[in-house]
């Protein structure tokens, strides 16, 4: 049978990474679909001397790689949501199919991509743009098609969390191990994406849809990053025996579905507690399996690679089958997608952490307890810490129970208005994700 000819756009660390395996594990790759796959054509916009690109076509013009008639399925590895956005939907319109590893473009323009693919039937396959190496978009698609998905929380960037724990375990500064993440290639070309969570949020946008069947819906995503968390809440938060983990929470509730990224203090005996450095985890909590947890490394060249060669492989499988599987771009039935409201955060329930930095007098702790017993907040453990500095104010560290965040928002605000609390209420939201 012919082989199957790959136009590759893009020559990053994703794209290198997917040439060098195909390459690799050329021979296994052909034992597994019974076609030998090749790549024949890359659009390259500078000089990758370090890459064998012997026989093969070399354009620095990416659309010649889509408009070439040898080339059956493009992959696209440039990142971004406008150029790539063209390369993709010409892509379609000439009847190839389509490897992407392209978040932010899917997170915000997927619905298009999508529909553009189902009208000419060809594939648009994802799993290298979430959680890098981790089969996860398949788990949602097709291992738990059986269940009603009742939520699911993952550490869905690589970046943000080997931040975290190099400055937790190793008490490294931030900008430090982001020039070390930047150096590994585990970085956006943007790193504002990766710690103000915008990353996540495109990642999280996807895992919902896959989950509960709803159009792609980037904006309704709340998004808050790590680069305001402190080492003296890590600190806290451990001694109370949490982690602080930037989680993507998607959530079904009667009212509709919670969507947003934040730091969150976890139990520190979950397993997804501990998830350190680069690697990503998902949980994913559904009706008849129960929990299940999806680890493994979240971004680099081999893992993500991983995901996008292995898209490869299906697509290559379903271009040799008699007739194709049908399995929906979107886990669900195009005509079944169903347009369930996303919550803002103030209808969202969650437990706090809040910390506080009261003056060291009598009557203060009564006035917090007062104002959060005012908003029918109840509160699960309090500490007061003596002061460091021997100064006048001292650190008060609070969790409370569930409560509507709007309720927390007003109480915060009444906080902050006294005149013995000195500066802003730190809140960190907390799950047990039990
Ligand atoms: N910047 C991303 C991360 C790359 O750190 O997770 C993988 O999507």
């Amino acid at each position: 049978m012919k082989p199957v000819n790959i136009g590759i756009v893009g020559l990053g660390t994703v794209g290198g990474g997917a040439l060098n395996l195909l390459r690799d594990n050329a021979a296994e790759l052909s034992r597994r679909t019974g076609r030998d796959i090749r790549v024949s054509h890359v659009g390259v916009r500078r000089d990758r001397p370090e890459l064998n690109l012997n026989d093969i076509r070399i354009s620095r013009d990416s659309f010649a790689v889509v408009q070439d008639p040898a080339v059956d399925i493009v992959v696209e590895v440039i990142g971004g949501t406008t150029t790539a956005r063209e390369i993709v939907l010409q892509a379609i319109a000439n009847g190839k199919h389509v490897v992407t590893a392209n978040k932010a473009l899917l997170a915000e323009h997927g619905n298009e991509i999508f529909a553009a693919a189902e009208e000419k039937g060809v594939y648009v396959a994802f799993e290298a743009a979430v959680a890098g190496g981790v089969p996860i978009i398949k788990v949602l698609r097709e291992g738990l098609a059986a269940n009603r998905i009742d939520w699911l929380a993952g550490i869905i960037n690589g970046t943000g969390n080997f931040i975290l724990t190099e400055m937790r375990d190793k008490g490294r500064d931030f900008d430090d191990v982001l020039a070390e993440a930047q150096a590994l290639g585990y970085a956006e070309a943007d790193p504002t994406f990766d710690v103000e969570g915008i990353d996540a949020a495109h990642k999280l946008t996807i895992l919902a849809s896959l989950a509960f069947g709803m159009p792609l819906q980037f904006a309704k995503a709340y998004t808050e990053g790590i680069t305001q968390l402190t080492r003296e809440d890590v600190s806290y938060a451990e001694e109370l025996g949490f982690r602080i983990k930037h989680l993507g929470i998607a959530r079904r509730t009667p009212a509709g579905i919670e969507l947003r990224v934040h730091p969150t203090l976890i139990p520190a005996d979950r397993l997804i507690a501990n998830v350190n450095g680069v690697k990503n985890a998902v949980l994913v909590q559904a009706d008849a399996v129960g929990p299940t947890l999806y680890y493994g490394a979240g971004a680099g060249a081999g893992p993500t690679a991983s995901a996008v060669v292995a898209d490869i492989v299906d697509v290559v499988r379903a271009l040799t089958a008699e007739s194709a599987p049908n399995v929906p771009h979107l886990a669900f039935m195009p005509q079944a997608i169903a347009d369930t409201p996303i919550l803002s955060m103030e209808a969202v329930v969650t437990a706090y952490y809040l910390r506080l930095q009261a003056l060291d007098k009598p009557g203060v702790l009564a006035d917090v307890t007062r104002i959060l017993s005012s908003h029918d907040i109840s509160i699960e453990a309090i500490i007061q810490k003596p002061s460091r500095d021997n100064g006048d104010s001292v650190p008060v560290i609070l969790l409370t129970k569930p409560v509507l965040e709007r309720e927390m928002n007003r109480a915060i605000a009444e906080l902050e208005a006294l005149s013995d609390i000195a500066g802003a209420v730190t809140r960190i939201r907390m799950e047990t994700l039990a």
